[in-house]
């Protein structure tokens, strides 16, 4: 199959949540992604949830295995993920789950006053579309924290090239497998937006703060809509 036709089906975004339920199955996620991220990611994990305590319900878009889940104070929480098997394991936590796709929720119109993505918008298959979801479920808030991909070219290039080689060979080193699934990450990070790019595209909404770390390899864009 050529690359296009691969995107057109959903091939390539099935592989990544494929990948990401065997990293969490394999008990690797939060081991490899502390050292690839010099132990950062939890560190903005928390910028993100911190910034929604007293919003009121708040939406977890891509809860994955709940590690910013737990982070999140608020009156309502509710984790989303596209993936059962993820879901599952935040479900034994005894909490409120929904299983769906960022690009067509099944909530209406401001059900929720927040909503946060972690590590996960930039692995939705249409990411104006999944914008346009999180707008349109979340009324006040919408905290994105993520990888980043740099605004400036040469930082962009380096940060590509740690996250295409580097990553892989550090996550081989924890693992002892160097056919791990850190070699997929570079897909996502190549198809995402700069963090430029996504500052202006939620700035036609309202505030737009980004807070960016690692040269903006990872970032936190929060935006408070009009
Ligand atoms: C890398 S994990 C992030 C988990 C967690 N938020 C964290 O802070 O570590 C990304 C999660 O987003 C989910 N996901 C990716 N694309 C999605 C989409 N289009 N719709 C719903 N969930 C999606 C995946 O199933 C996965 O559980």
């Amino acid at each position: 199959m050529k690359p296009e036709e691969r995107h057109s089906t959903g091939v390539i975004w099935f592989n990544i949540i494929k990948v990401i339920e065997s990293i969490e199955e394999k008990g690797l996620y939060v081991r490899v992604n502390r050292v690839i991220s010099f132990f950062l990611d939890d560190k903005i994990r928390y910028i993100g949830a911190s910034s929604l305590k007293k919003v009121g319900k708040v939406l977890d878009a891509g809860t994955g295995p709940g590690l910013t889940f737990r982070l999140i104070e608020a009156e309502f929480k509710v984790g989303f993920d596209a993936s059962l098997k993820m879901l599952k394991k935040l479900r034994a936590k005894n909490v409120d789950v929904v299983c769906g796709v960022f690009e067509y929720m099944p909530f209406r119109r401001n059900s929720f006053d927040g909503l946060i993505a972690a590590y996960s918008f930039r692995d939705s298959f249409d990411k104006a579309k999944a914008l346009a979801e999180f707008l349109r479920v979340a009324s006040r808030r919408i905290v994105l924290v993520d990888i980043g991909k740099p605004c400036n070219p040469l930082f962009r290039i380096v940060i590509g090239l740690y996250i295409k080689y580097l990553v892989p060979v550090i996550a081989a080193l924890l693992t002892g497998d160097f056919r791990n699934e850190w070699w997929s990450l570079y897909e996502t990070y190549e198809e995402n937006w700069t963090n430029c790019a996504l500052a202006k595209a939620l700035d036609n909404f309202g505030n737009v703060i980004q807070i960016e770390k690692m040269f903006g390899g990872l970032q936190v864009t929060i935006l408070d809509k009009r």
